[in-house]
């Protein structure tokens, strides 16, 4: 039976145009997405960017610019990003929309019973927006390793959120994987971090100190907590409290997040859900962070990698294809151009576009177009299947990629080419080339089937080019090949221009085994 599914992504901040390590989220939960509507489920998924916080001001002030235009002008960059990516988004929310934002305050309404006055001391990362206890300072000398920036002393008079109240709740649910924290490892990691229970949470900053976020209502001196507001985005862009449509996507099925801000989603999100009565998430699924030539990505670097630079350069395939097989779904990473162009070049062209036009020039040189009769793959789908089902993105494309790979050295080991010389006279030989194309399309098809949540516009160029039975060769190669150190860095090196259409010429040499 048809689902209704729910998948989240974690809302960028929208301070500093987008990198590399930002299409994780997209990519992840779109292959999960569109893996649940080939099963016939229907998705909704949700984008969006985070636009309020200290953070963001300070650049708008850098730039000159009120916060409103300067989150106008930054969240049409992501949008744009995102929309890139090819990402099936059903929902994109700003937290600046005054719709969220009287949610918002309604929640904090919501909340009051759990919400106190007291006063912060202690430390702040404006980075993460994130407060900081004694102990976590201390551990790293007062300096955030993630902005690499001192924290800040705080001494002011903020509300709390109760969060301590809900630690029982909360723990049990992690444990008993009511709350499935995926993948294993960082449930364990989150446990630990809780086992002396959840701690409140301060949930507003004095006007003075954050003017840029959402006034708590009945007080004109204080300003939201930037994560109070941003978390909320996940129920009110399904329309809660007043639309009724969002019980049917709620509890989400997957929350999709790095591994930087599993603690606010994981510990301060819950308990706000808990305190509303709204119940929990199903999956938190936790990805690690893409770092770039073995470091950290960071301005000062100056290693950041534009993503959209990658896709001028390679396409929103490759891009896709690289950040699902060679990024772990779970587990850090490492981004190279080198890395990256290598793979584009042995895998996606080599291994697959070439795939892809053999068979097509096979079938056209050796049966006039018209495939026989498809042969079932012997491939085992259910490592692939599990892999999708456990949400190990990167080990269901291998398997993918175990195929592609498989159909290559069928072709290499059975020689197409040399049975279509001997079948000239032997109607035997025939049958048997036949069945060998046969095999070799169906092992296509079978592969566009399982790529097509990851790369889905090549799944469809491969049906296309085999499913209705006669062959469509495509009008460019899939994949040409690409140097980036050649002098016109990224031009790609076009094919001859009928390649794929050739006239049926047995190949000069007959052990030839690259066609077309
Ligand atoms: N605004 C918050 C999220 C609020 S969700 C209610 C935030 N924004 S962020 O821009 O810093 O991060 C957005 C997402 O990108 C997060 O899931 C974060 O983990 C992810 N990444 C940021 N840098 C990353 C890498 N280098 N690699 C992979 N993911 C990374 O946090």
């Amino acid at each position: 039976m048809s689902k209704k599914l729910y998948i989240t992504t974690a809302i960028p901040y929208v301070n500093a145009k987008p990198h590399v390590g930002h299409v994780m989220d997209y990519l992840i939960a779109d292959i999960w997405a569109r893996h649940q509507k080939q099963l016939g489920h229907e998705v909704r998924f949700q984008v969006g960017t985070d636009e309020h916080g200290n953070k963001i001001a300070a650049k708008a002030a850098e730039a000159g610019q009120d916060p409103q235009t300067f989150t106008d002008e930054n969240c049409v960059k992501f949008k744009q990003f995102i929309d890139s990516l090819e990402v099936s988004y059903t929902d994109f929310i700003r937290t600046t929309d005054p719709k969220h934002q009287a949610v918002v305050q309604y929640i904090w309404q919501q909340l009051a019973p759990y919400i106190y006055k007291g006063t912060y001391e202690g430390w702040y990362c404006e980075g993460c927006e994130s407060f900081v206890t004694d102990k976590e300072a201390a551990a790293t000398n007062g300096v955030c390793p993630d902005h690499d920036k001192p924290y800040q002393r705080l001494s002011e008079e903020n509300y709390y959120f109760k969060a301590s109240e809900f630690s029982d709740k909360v723990r049990a649910a992690i444990e008993g994987n009511k709350l499935k924290i995926v993948p294993e490892f960082r449930k364990h990691e989150f446990l630990n971090m809780i086992k002396d229970g959840l701690l409140d949470v301060s949930i507003s900053r004095p006007k003075k100190s954050l003017s840029w976020g959402v006034p708590v209502p009945g007080d004109d001196t204080q300003v939201m907590y930037v994560w109070l507001d941003a978390l909320a985005n996940y129920i009110t862009v399904l329309g809660y409290p007043e639309n009724e449509t969002w019980r049917e996507y709620w509890p989400a099925d997957i929350q999709v997040v790095g591994k930087d801000i599993m603690r606010f989603h994981a510990g301060l999100w819950p308990a706000m859900l808990l305190g509303l009565g709204v119940s929990l998430p199903k999956t938190l699924l936790v990805h690690g962070h893409v770092t770039v030539a073995g470091s950290k990505m960071s301005k000062t670097i100056g290693n950041v990698v534009d993503p959209v630079e990658v896709i001028d350069k390679f396409g929103v395939e490759a891009l896709r294809y690289y950040f699902s097989r060679h990024v772990s779904t779970t587990d850090d990473s490492d981004f190279s151009w080198d890395k990256f162009e290598k793979a584009y070049n042995n895998e996606l062209a080599n291994d697959l576009g070439n795939l892809v036009s053999r068979a097509a020039n096979m079938v056209m040189r050796y049966q006039a177009g018209v495939v026989g009769e498809l042969q079932k793959p012997e491939h085992d789908m259910f490592a692939y299947n599990e892999a999708l089902r456990e949400l190990r993105f990167s080990d269901a494309i291998a398997e993918a990629w175990a195929l592609v790979q498989g159909a290559n050295k069928f072709i290499d080991e059975t020689k197409p080419w040399v049975i279509a010389k001997n079948a000239e006279n032997d109607p035997e030989e025939k049958e048997h080339l036949d069945e060998v194309l046969g095999h070799v399309v169906g092992s296509l098809l079978q592969v566009a089937n399982m790529l097509y949540p990851f790369l889905p516009a090549t799944s469809e160029k491969i049906y296309e080019t085999f499913n209705t039975g006669v062959v469509k060769p495509l009008e460019d190669v899939l994949f040409p090949k690409i140097r980036l150190e050649a002098p016109e860095a990224a031009a790609p090196v076009l094919p001859e221009p009928a390649a794929l259409a050739r006239p049926p010429v047995p190949p000069a040499e007959p052990e030839q085994n690259e066609i077309g």
